[in-house]
């Protein structure tokens, strides 16, 4: 479906108004909680101890719900609070409608903890595909003035970015920005990545721990990659770091900036990608499926491009922007889908599926 039926350039605009003044009022409530009367934050469980709600994250997506809603009342709209009280069997509903998909609050664990890595996200999808994304990280300008002191004018990180027209970062509410990634021409993937490379991966909300469950699935996933070079029986990685910054949003943003080179993760929805997607593909980076193919085989070498990982697929590996090598033939692509490759030798497959997809 072409795009010609939006307008792409007042959707960013609403998109990014809606994600600053949600994003201000979840920083508020967090100023309000470290003052001497120390106001409470209401939290709910959803599906286990380690999937929470706030009241934050309903009151941000009210703000965003409304909002969306006056300026386009004809689009449909998937929240995550809104979604998980009406969808139990979690069917897969973005069609090709123009569809925003939106996470108000991502890193709600993090929030609960004042740990800063907290964002507002939010994508909308034309034919199914992210088209704009705006993804907004309060703590990251001046979170916490001085005790007495007005409070700062919005600062934090906003990442943005239309389909075709590049992605940005800017720390004054878009008025200025910068382009994405940061270091231009991105650097090549190291020849002998995922050795020296910087990794993000979540442990996510499965917590049950059965032999070959999820958890110990990821866990030896994260030991196989992090393993000295010839350790774990040949599977060992030796990345420079692993990161587990608890919003996969935040984790997509900085894949798209170039900071961290790969991030690796089953468990999220679509809502915690949407808008990282878009802000990441147009910097120039990829996300395929986290798991290998069926009959992958390590020993053989392959140059067949790697397709896109579905929208709602709920496994996500994602490559950062680089460019073509300088001593070699290899392209930019040739060089992400390596590392994929490479990535794909090492970690166990998660079994996180999705109805209606
Ligand atoms: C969660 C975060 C976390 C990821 C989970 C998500 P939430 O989102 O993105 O990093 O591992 O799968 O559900 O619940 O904080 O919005």
């Amino acid at each position: 479906m072409a795009n010609t039926t939006v307008d792409l350039d007042h959707a960013l605009a609403v998109a990014t108004d809606l994600a600053i003044q949600a994003g201000e009022q979840l920083l508020t409530r967090a100023r309000e909680r470290i003052t001497p009367s120390g106001a409470q934050l209401t939290i709910a469980q959803k599906l286990n101890a380690v999937d929470l709600v706030t009241e934050a994250d309903e009151d941000a997506e009210k703000v965003i719900r409304n909002g969306l809603k006056k300026h386009f009342p004809d689009h449909a709209f998937v929240g995550e609070e809104s979604y998980g009280q009406g969808m139990p069997n979690n069917e897969y509903i973005v069609g090709d409608e123009p569809t925003w998909v939106v996470d108000p609050l991502d890193g709600t664990v993090n929030y609960i903890h004042l740990f800063p890595t907290v964002c507002v996200s939010i994508g909308l999808c034309v034919g199914g595909v992210p088209v704009v994304g705006v993804i907004y990280a309060p703590f990251f300008g001046a979170a916490y003035p001085p005790d007495g002191s007005a409070s700062a004018a919005p600062s934090g990180h906003l990442f943005t970015a239309i389909q075709g027209r590049g992605a940005f970062i800017s720390s004054d509410g878009g008025k200025s920005r910068r382009a994405l990634p940061l270091q231009s021409p991105a650097p090549p993937i190291p020849p002998n990545a995922p050795k020296g490379c910087t990794l993000a991966v979540e442990w996510g909300k499965d917590r049950r721990d059965v032999p070959g469950g999820n958890l110990e699935r990821k866990v030896n996933s994260f030991w196989n990659l992090a393993g000295e070079i010839g350790g774990r029986n040949g599977k060992g990685g030796m990345v420079h770091g692993v990161r587990s910054l608890g919003s996969a949003t935040l984790d997509l943003a900085f894949v798209a900036t170039g900071a961290i080179d790969i991030f690796w993760e089953g468990g999220c929805w679509e809502w915690d990608v949407c808008a990282g997607i878009c802000i990441l593909v147009e910097a120039g980076g990829i996300v395929v499926d986290c798991n290998p193919p069926e009959g992958f085989d390590p020993s053989v070498s392959s140059t067949t491009p790697i397709p896109a990982a579905p929208l709602g697929g709920r496994r996500y590996l994602a490559i950062r922007p680089c460019s073509d090598s300088p001593e070699s033939s290899e392209t930019a692509r040739e060089a992400q889908d390596r590392l994929v490759r490479e990535v794909w030798k090492r970690v166990e497959g998660v079994t996180y599926s999705r109805p209606g997809l």
